[in-house]
């Protein structure tokens, strides 16, 4: 697999965002894409097989049983995008079902060079399909591909995992429809959607007893360490997760356990903290079926099919651009 590899300045974009994160007034935080280095990224592959953690499952259920009804939704010849594929173990069932009709182009795009190459280990033996991977940021890799697209191509978006959770409601209907300005009228986005359950459910799947979401986070800060020279002592900070009730969203935040200062070296800042002051690096939003429809419609797609898993609430939707 080639991969295009991401020629931007990360490593100062990483130590601007860091300093403005913590150091803005009131609630600090970090931005999600963050959490996937190569640990992170590991460590995401542990959550999604933890008891607790349903949610991949759910959504590799629906993509084994309904892969052909899905293919066969398509008007071909279709090239396959997906945007934050991780591992892409899932894909597995989409990528062998379009290609019993036709040689198949799959361009994964995802900051985490690491996971990039976990998907090319994962996919590289399905028969009749060619890999090529974009070491990018969500729109900037789904542009590239959509600019190098063949005369009646269409398009297969692939956002699943609930990724679009991550997002606060508004921002995820202006994602979507970011990506149905890049895309053709006709062309498919597969969105995976977590739906809305009981509280101790939720709280569960992002706190789990192994303590492995918890590495998941604190790895952030281990992160910060590694590159950008910080001194974060990670037994001075725990995990915490907690329901927003106003927003439907559990919220993952790293608590300091005291007051303490913290320097960020490559940022170059020095942070206080209060004893019980948080850093919130993720939202997780879940989603009523009937308004994953209307964020579609306020995007730009019409929701063509809907399917829902009967044994943890989550739900598949396969839409097209309008
Ligand atoms: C929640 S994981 C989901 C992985 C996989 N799609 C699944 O369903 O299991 C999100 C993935 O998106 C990638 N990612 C996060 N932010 C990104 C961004 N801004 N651009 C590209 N990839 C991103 C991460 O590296 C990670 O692999």
């Amino acid at each position: 697999m080639l991969v295009h590899a991401i020629t931007s300045n990360a490593a100062y974009e990483f130590a601007s965002d860091v300093r403005a994160g913590l150091s803005r007034p009131g609630q600090k935080e970090l931005p999600s894409k963050y959490l996937y280095d190569d640990v992170g990224s590991a460590l995401f592959e542990v959550i999604s097989r933890l008891p607790e953690y349903g949610l991949t499952r759910a959504d590799e259920r629906l993509l084994r049983r309904h892969a052909s009804d899905i293919v066969d939704r398509l008007a071909g010849p279709v090239a396959v995008v997906e945007l934050g594929s991780g591992s892409g173990k899932k894909t597995r069932w989409v990528l062998e079902a379009l290609c019993r009709r036709q040689r198949t182009f799959y361009y994964p795009v995802e900051i985490s060079r690491t996971a990039l190459a976990m998907c090319e280990r994962e996919l590289r033996d399905i028969d009749s399909v060619s890999i090529l991977g974009f070491e990018r940021e969500y729109l900037d890799g789904l542009l590239e591909v959509a600019a190098h697209r063949k005369d009646g191509q269409h398009l297969l978006v692939l956002f699943l995992g609930s990724t679009i959770g991550n997002f606060d409601r508004p921002a995820g209907v202006r994602f979507l429809a970011e990506v149905r300005r890049i895309l053709e009228p006709g062309d498919s986005l597969l969105l995976g959607t977590d739906l809305e359950k009981p509280s101790t459910q939720v709280l569960a799947a992002y706190d789990d007893e192994l303590g492995v979401t918890a590495a998941f986070n604190l790895n952030l800060l281990a992160r910060i360490n590694r590159e950008l020279d910080a001194d974060f002592d990670l037994r001075q900070f725990a995990h915490v997760a907690r329901i927003n009730h106003e927003a439907r969203s559990v919220e993952m935040h790293l608590g300091s356990t005291r007051r303490q200062t913290v320097s960020v070296a490559a940022a170059n800042i020095d942070i206080e903290f209060a004893e019980g002051e948080t850093i919130w690096t993720e939202s997780s939003h879940k989603y009523s079926t009937e308004e994953i429809f209307q964020m579609a419609r306020d995007a730009g797609f019409r929701c063509e099919a809907q399917w829902i898993d009967d044994e943890w609430p989550f739900a598949e939707n396969l839409l097209t651009a309008e």
